[in-house]
């Protein structure tokens, strides 16, 4: 009940205004201040008094809103008692000669003109100055989304910060996007001077298919007062090559035969953020090349047999890099290889020739062999008989014949 009475009595004191105006009594505040509805702003504000002039502990501070020409409290504060319309609050220590104020979650009605009053023993004063002007304004602001690379198969973690910063007011944030399994946190910062500042974390891995899709994040203020901020994500993955054909009929994606005289056209298109470089290697030498482009082609005009061989596209950027390989067969390469096949046939009845006269040669040549061998054997045998000395003689072949 001491606030009512403080109230009234303080009403009263409003229409006394005996001293307004006197020299040495300043208030120095912005003039005008500019608060979005549902929004919050803190204005700093200070008076001074004349030196003679002492301020007790007991000194009350009021802030008055001029509606219709008539003041009306919409804080006041005196002895750490606080009073307040719940939207403006007088936060500044009046002892010291601070009168700063915050308006919390504005709302139309408090545009206007507003007015400083002290209060004490010796001094009952309204500040002559009707200041600041109050305008309350849309609620135009976006909350941020801060940038984060995005790669895929990476877990990363975007904020988003709601605009403005409250003391009683808390905002409400949310997300809304295609990207799956995420995990959102809600916090909030409290600054030295007693604001808070509100955050959400979301945290996902992005895929590839992410690339593009739009992420929101929405600010509540309350009912009906909301803001949303909209990031496209970009999403940075290794390539993937596609090869097609153009030119010549073919539904294989590996290899096309093509004959003299056939204009063949192969492109290489890629698929990948950031963009990749791209190389056709014809055997292993590079034959076209980009940086630029999501697409190469190779041209063969008027084919020959020279044209035929293993191509390769490769693409690559940061995150990886592809290869893909593709044959040109020659339509007479064809028929040369059946010519070689002709000659294995050949070689193989040459060989089967040779195979047999070596046969033969080595045949014979065991014949012999053994034939010599059993020559010897049969005079080795002869030999092998034990002989004497007189054996000898007797048995000596020579010495047998007649
Ligand atoms: C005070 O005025 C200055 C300049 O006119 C302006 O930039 C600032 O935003 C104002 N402060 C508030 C709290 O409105
Ligand atoms: C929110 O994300 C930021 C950036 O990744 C990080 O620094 C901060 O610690 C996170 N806060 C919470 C509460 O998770
Ligand atoms: C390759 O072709 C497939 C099937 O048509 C398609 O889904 C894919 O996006 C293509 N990739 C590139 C790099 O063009
Ligand atoms: C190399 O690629 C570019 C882009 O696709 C194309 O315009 C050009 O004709 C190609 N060069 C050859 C030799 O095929
Ligand atoms: C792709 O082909 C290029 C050129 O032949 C080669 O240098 C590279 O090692 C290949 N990379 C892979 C991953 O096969």
């Amino acid at each position: 009940m001491d606030y009512y009475l403080a109230f009234i009595l303080l009403a009263h004191l409003w229409s006394n205004t005996d001293c307004q105006g006197i020299p040495g009594y300043e208030l120095k505040v912005n003039k005008t201040v500019d608060v979005q509805r549902g929004l919050c702003v803190r204005v700093p504000c200070t008076f001074i008094v004349p030196l003679n002039i002492r301020l007790t502990k007991g000194i009350a501070g009021i802030w008055f809103h001029f509606i219709e020409g008539s003041g009306q409290h919409v804080a006041f504060r005196v002895n750490n008692k606080h009073y307040s319309n719940g939207r403006f609050y007088l936060i500044g220590d009046v002892t010291r000669g601070d009168c700063s104020f915050i308006i919390e979650g504005a709302m139309n009605e408090d545009a206007g003109s507003y007015g400083f009053r002290i209060v004490d023993e010796e001094t009952k004063l309204l500040y002559p100055d009707v200041l600041p002007n109050v305008q309350v304004t849309e609620f135009t602001e976006k909350p941020t989304i801060s940038f984060a690379r995005l790669v895929e198969g990476k877990e990363v973690t975007l904020t988003c910060t709601s605009p403005g910063r409250c003391r009683k007011v808390t905002p409400e944030i949310s997300w809304i996007g295609k990207v799956s399994n995420r995990r959102i946190i809600n916090y909030e910062i409290t600054r030295d001077d007693g604001s808070r500042s509100f955050h959400s974390n979301i945290t996902f891995t992005p895929g590839k298919s992410d690339n593009n899709s739009p992420l929101y994040c929405t600010v509540t203020l309350k009912t009906g007062v909301s803001t949303t901020e909209k990031q496209s994500l970009s999403v940075e993955y290794s390539p993937s090559i596609n090869i097609t054909i153009e030119g010549v009929v073919t539904s294989d994606t590996s290899s096309v035969t093509v004959k003299d005289g056939d204009t063949i056209t192969m492109r290489c298109s890629v698929d990948s953020n950031p963009k990749a470089s791209i190389t056709w290697y014809k055997e292993d030498a590079v034959v076209n090349w980009t940086r630029s482009f999501q697409t190469i082609s190779l041209t063969l005009t008027n084919v020959t047999p020279s044209d035929a061989g293993r191509f390769l596209c490769s693409a690559e950027n940061e995150h990886g890099v592809i290869n893909k390989t593709f044959h040109i067969i020659h339509h007479g390469e064809e028929s040369k290889s059946k010519i070689t096949g002709d000659n294995t046939a050949i070689a193989a009845a040459v060989g089967g020739v040779i195979s047999l006269v070596l046969i033969l040669v080595v045949g014979a040549v065991l014949f012999i062999y053994f034939r010599k061998k059993r020559q010897q054997n049969i005079n080795g045998n002869l030999k092998d008989i034990p002989i004497n000395d007189s054996d000898a003689i007797y048995c000596s072949p020579e010495f047998t014949t007649p």
